[in-house]
């Protein structure tokens, strides 16, 4: 049924970024290194140390974001800029920063959303393993204690990990270590572990000292569609979005890992090594929202068992490749696709919210959702982004559907709320309201430019999300 219920009176109307994708400074005011920084990046695209130089740049981004009228703006905090090392001495000059900047935020009442960590572990503790080292795992829980001290009388909202699925099923996603193979799925899936007790110890630790505050998981989360309604396309579909989004999200709302997932982790050969007391740390936390990254969904057949099934499509995100002989992307003829060849399924985002709904009972909040393209600066300084107009709203209508279906939206944060430098494409890939006047290697003057979406966006906001 199409009855559209108002958006809530605190719907929180946002935006989001990253920090190594927007701060640049990368090694300003006693910043550590971090993986982001040390990783080799595809030849041709802009590095991650100036980025959109907002460490500098953040008031007037922060000016600009209030006349947009945001009411929330997510942003993660670079753990090596506070935590150098990652466990060892603070740097005051780094939280002074997020200092400022939640400041700015909160003098023009718009709440700021933390995500702890977004892809960018300090080097150091790469060095020592990174994540498959349990240590990193008591580093990750002094590193939030000392954010949840210092801020939480300011932040009312936590993420803890920013899509830790990604990280765990694409390693390659965020770059490649110089002369360094990628783990293999045994290692990988010991780290998913890892950040299992470390997330599941930070959300037990905010309820049990930071009473007030809220904190969820951040999950690349989507719905799959089977390529037909044979039996062996459905199961192959339902595999994929078992272990692509439930087994993540089971784990960090139920405390406990999903019952196919872990026979399937068995099977291989590749579950994770468990110690005594680690169900326990699991089941102690529970998260109060559950956060999601929504941005395309996808369709899966059946392996056809003739050594196809991992063939990725140019433009195809890389986490919706196949698996060999467990099931293969297939071709969607109902569905749009962006110029970078990623699906436009705006009803997937309603289909995705009931499901999560349904399955954890949780308020939900968007953390991501957005079109990437290769946005133009016209002679006369504009710059007419009608195509993301378009992407955002159908999404927001469906939004509105599934707050009439019974889901508990909390808000809407897309990706992003200034351009940043995408995690493979650099600045050819845009994804802000607002533009920042840069290319990979020229720097120009990185001076922001409100797209055709920033007066668009503003509208809306403005009218809670009604479109008449
Ligand atoms: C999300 C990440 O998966 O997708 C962001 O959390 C990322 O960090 C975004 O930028 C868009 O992906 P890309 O590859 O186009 O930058």
């Amino acid at each position: 049924y199409q009855h559209r219920a108002a958006f809530p009176a605190d719907f929180l109307w946002g935006a989001s970024t990253s920090a190594y994708q927007v701060e640049g400074a990368w090694n300003e005011d006693g910043k550590g290194p971090s993986v982001v920084d040390m990783l080799s990046h595809p030849e041709g695209t802009a590095d991650f140390r100036v980025a959109s130089d907002h460490y500098h740049r953040f008031e007037e981004d922060v000016a600009l974001m209030a006349e947009m009228g945001l009411k929330a703006y997510r942003f993660s905090v670079a753990w090596s800029r506070v935590i150098p090392d990652g466990d060892g001495e603070v740097n005051p000059a780094g939280l002074d920063f997020y200092r400022r900047l939640i400041d700015a935020l909160c003098r023009q009442g718009i709440t700021p959303i933390v995500t702890l960590y977004h892809f960018d572990l300090p080097w150091a503790l790469e060095q020592k393993g990174g994540w498959l080292n349990r240590d990193t795992v008591e580093a990750f829980v002094r590193y939030a204690r000392l954010l949840l001290s210092e801020f939480g009388d300011k932040v009312p909202l936590w993420l803890t990990i920013n899509e830790q699925n990604t990280m765990i099923l694409h390693p390659g996603a965020i770059g490649v270590p110089p002369d360094r193979e990628l783990p293999d799925k045994k290692a990988l899936y010991q780290q998913n572990h890892h950040m299992m007790l470390a997330q599941a110890k930070v959300f037990a630790l905010c309820h049990d000292a930071f009473k007030g505050l809220k904190i969820g998981p951040a999950i690349n989360t989507t719905s799959m569609y089977a390529e037909t309604c044979k039996p062996e396309d459905a199961i192959a579909a339902h595999n994929w979005e078992t272990l692509r989004c439930w087994s993540f999200l089971d784990v960090a709302v139920h405390g406990r890992y999903n019952a196919l997932a872990w026979a399937y982790l068995q099977d291989r050969g590749i579950a994770p090594a468990m110690l005594p007391g680690d169900a326990g740390i699991l089941q102690q936390g529970k998260p109060d929202f559950v956060a999601i990254n929504y941005y395309s969904t996808a369709t899966i057949a059946a392996s056809r068992g003739d050594g196809n099934d991992v063939s990725p499509r140019a433009g195809d995100q890389q986490i919706m490749l196949g698996e060999a002989g467990v099931y293969r992307p297939a071709e969607n003829p109902w569905v749009g696709k962006t110029p970078y060849g990623w699906v436009v399924d705006p009803v997937g985002l309603r289909l995705t919210l009931r499901k999560v709904c349904e399955r954890y009972g949780l308020p939900i909040l968007i953390t991501e959702n957005g079109m990437g393209a290769p946005d133009k600066l016209e002679q006369d300084g504009t710059i007419n982004d009608d195509y993301r107009i378009a992407f955002l709203e159908a999404h927001i209508r469906q939004m509105q559907l599934a707050i009439s279906d019974g889901v508990d939206l909390m808000g809407y944060c897309p990706w992003a709320a200034i351009d940043v430098v995408s995690t493979h494409q650099g600045y050819a890939k845009r994804y802000g309201f607002i533009y920042v006047d840069r290319g990979e290697d020229d720097l120009k003057a990185l001076s922001r430019i409100r797209k055709r979406s920033f007066w668009w966006y503003k509208d809306v906001i403005a009218k809670n999300g009604n479109s008449e």
